[in-house]
């Protein structure tokens, strides 16, 4: 049965789980609570991908003997043999009693063993504490393990009247300091950043994350470019060496190009063709393939649309800054052909709205 103080203690677990963002991909982010006597005895969660899972970390964190406690975890502990030993058996080593799992796991080959193995050792064990909060947290997790896509989730900044840039082109800025430094952190959190050619052409970026003060996960540069025409002197190309930076073309792409491109370490992927462009579907299957568990789509709105109208985004996160631009010519964050009839728009769902120093960011998801 769950007790109150399970749900104290799942939402302490879930906090420290929250410290893994961005580095433990494609790994879910876990966190770990040891109590006994009421007390807080150990703590810990995923660090990095690869390393210990947070019940080891959390194990290592203690100072006193754990025989007869209760381990709060977020997600079903493991019991494979994958990079590191299975948590069961650490669980079952240091004699715990009792284990308050937060959610299953819902790779279709592991969900329910790890449970089953703990009460075969005769552990008691709850399960489904704050689940929803744990779907959200791990929802890019959830995704890719079920489905070996990556997580969509497309970024826009535009101004009052829905633009993107001015008529001529010019896009810095159009948000604040802040709404910026969050874009950073968006790029922390997922493993890659991906543009359209008319973006890198037009703004010339870096699409690195910079953030000051901590450690950062780099994503991976993903430019959507049919005629691989990205140019040799663009940013992108000169840091390929130091950021991992991919191509996405099609087989109609000029062999020379492509050559100059690998030639200075940019990976080109040669991917389906629809209707003359990238296809979506394939990029999206190949990135899945390559482990990347989720995409930034940060533009521009002919890639936009391609993404929205093929049904890939999974969510949105959209910044208006309260300035007016105007022009009839400029450009708004969907363009493409868009929808003939209401009846057939892309629908969203507002998840929340927060105020980012001068700007408001709305986050949303689709509906499906
Ligand atoms: N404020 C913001 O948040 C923001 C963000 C990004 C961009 N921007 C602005 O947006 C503008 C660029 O937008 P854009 O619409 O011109 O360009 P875009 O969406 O960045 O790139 C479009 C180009 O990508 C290539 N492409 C390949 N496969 C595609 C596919 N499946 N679907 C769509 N495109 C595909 C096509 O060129 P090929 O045929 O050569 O392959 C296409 O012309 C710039 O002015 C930039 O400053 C603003």
């Amino acid at each position: 049965m769950v007790r109150q103080e399970d749900i104290e203690y799942m939402r302490r677990a879930i906090e420290l789980a929250e410290r893994g963002v961005g580095f433990t991909n494609p790994n879910p982010v876990v966190g770990a609570v040891i109590v006994k006597s009421g007390k807080v005895i150990g703590e810990g969660w995923h660090e990095r991908y690869g390393e210990w899972h947070a019940e080891r970390n959390a194990f290592k964190s203690c100072m006193r003997n754990t025989r007869g406690a209760t381990m709060y975890v977020t997600l079903e502990p493991c019991c494979h043999h994958g990079k590191t030993p299975p948590c069961t058996e650490a669980i079952i080593e240091h004699e715990i009693a009792r284990v308050v799992i937060g959610m299953e796991d819902p790779n279709p080959l592991v969900g329910g063993k790890g449970i089953a193995s703990l009460r075969a050792a005769g552990i008691e064990v709850e399960c489904g504490v704050e689940e929803e909060a744990l779907r959200e947290q791990n929802r890019v997790f959830l995704k890719y393990i079920t489905t070996k896509r990556p997580w969509v989730a497309m970024k826009t900044a535009m101004t009052l009247d829905g633009k993107i840039a001015t008529r001529t082109g010019d896009s810095k800025w159009i948000t604040g300091t802040e709404a910026r430094a969050y874009v950073h952190e968006l790029r922390h959190r997922f493993m890659a950043v991906l543009v359209g050619i008319g973006t890198a052409v037009a703004d010339n970026p870096l699409l690195n994350c910079r953030i000051e003060g901590r450690g950062v996960r780099q994503p991976i540069r993903v430019v959507v470019d049919s005629n691989a025409r990205l140019a040799l002197k663009s940013q992108l190309v000169r840091t390929a060496r130091e950021y991992r930076t991919i191509v996405a073309c099609t087989r109609f792409a000029d062999e020379g190009k492509v050559k100059a491109l690998q030639d200075v370490g940019v990976e080109v992927w040669v991917c389906e063709e629809r209707e003359g462009l990238v296809s979506v579907d394939d990029l999206l299957a190949r990135l899945g393939q390559a482990g990347i568990d989720s995409v930034l789509l940060e533009g521009g709105g002919s890639l936009n649309y391609s993404f929205l109208a093929g049904g890939f985004v999974d969510e949105v996160y959209a910044f208006i800054a309260p300035t007016i631009v105007g022009g009839m010519n400029a450009k708004t964050p969907v363009e493409g052909m868009g929808v003939e009839k209401m009846a057939d728009a892309i629908d969203l769902e507002l998840v929340n709205v927060l105020n980012m120093g001068e700007d408001v960011l709305l986050k949303l998801k689709t509906k499906r």
